[in-house]
């Protein structure tokens, strides 16, 4: 997701962007991924080859936080996981410029808690993405219960000159998109593993029958399976709620390692 949001930073916005990640080949392959979808929209005549070209040359890449000393602001799409955000959130405070805000694309972790690893809790902010982060339109912000309306408002502008629509959610677990994607995908993963129905019937029954462009278990496939357990897991964790239990078969296709569409398998084989 990381790529996507840098993609369109930088060929609709026109900002100056870095791409970062600790891994070379990824970043890489961040470049290589830009590079086809640019020369997709060429061909398609959506954007003209100089449009394209610029885009390129707005995008730079790093392979450590340390390159991210002069950017006023930092979107991090690490995985959904909370140590892993909070290590990264305490190391770009001591790293980023002092007035930098620091911006996550969780799905579902707590903007406070993560917030609370930095020493300016005011200028953290969640930004959540949808994928593809191309297409998508929305973007869900969520303020910290420190957040300050500023940079609230400095959030909203960038996402908008980023092309998308923005709606503001108090920071509760799974915001809104997924209190409401994740049970339902949950509950269709419940319907597998009791055999009511096969994988396509079910992703059919949602298709056809309310015009979702992807039945759940598809779309839980392209999310990554993984992603949708943590997410559950937050949301299970945090309300105590046992109508967000996380279904057996999806902790179990984790651990298998079938994670979606990503790993080559998970719902459906993509061999
Ligand atoms: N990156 C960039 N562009 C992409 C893309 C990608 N990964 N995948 C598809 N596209 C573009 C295609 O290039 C195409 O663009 P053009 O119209 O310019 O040709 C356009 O999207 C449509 O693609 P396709 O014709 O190949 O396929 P489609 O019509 O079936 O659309 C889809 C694909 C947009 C993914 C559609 O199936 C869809 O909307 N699916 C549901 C997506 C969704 O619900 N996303 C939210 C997931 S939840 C989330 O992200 C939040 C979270 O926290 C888990």
């Amino acid at each position: 997701m990381g790529l996507g949001i840098a993609y369109v930073a930088a060929n609709v916005t026109r900002l100056p962007v870095v791409l970062m990640d600790i891994n070379k080949d990824q970043t890489d392959k961040g470049i290589q991924f830009m590079n086809k979808l640019l020369e997709k929209d060429v061909g398609k005549n959506k954007i003209t080859a100089e449009h394209a070209q610029v885009t390129r040359e707005l995008v730079s890449t790093t392979n450590s936080l340390t390159g991210l000393s002069d950017v006023d602001f930092i979107i991090e799409a690490a995985s959904e996981n909370l140590n892993i955000k909070t290590a990264i959130f305490r190391d770009l405070d001591s790293i980023c410029k002092s007035d930098a805000i620091l911006a996550s694309n969780t799905s579902s972790i707590s903007i406070t808690k993560i917030a609370a690893a930095t020493k300016k809790a005011d200028q953290v902010i969640g930004m959540h993405f949808m994928n593809p982060v191309p297409v998508m339109k929305l973007v869900e912000i969520i303020p910290g219960l420190q957040t300050s309306t500023a940079v609230l408002d400095q959030t909203r502008t960038l996402a908008e000159a980023m092309g998308k629509t923005c709606t503001v959610v108090k920071d509760i677990p799974g915001f809104v998109a997924n209190r409401l994607l994740m049970p339902y995908i949950n509950e269709a993963v419940m319907l597998l593993e009791s055999e009511f129905a096969s994988a396509e019937d079910i992703d059919t029954t949602m298709k056809l029958g309310t015009n979702m462009p992807m039945g759940p278990l598809t779309l839980a496939d392209f999310i990554g399976l993984d992603t949708c357990l943590a997410i559950m897991k937050v949301l299970y964790e945090n309300t105590g709620d046992s109508k967000y239990r996380p279904c057996v078969l999806l902790q179990k296709f984790v651990d298998a390692g079938w994670l979606g569409k990503k790993s080559g398998r998970g719902i459906y084989s993509y061999k």
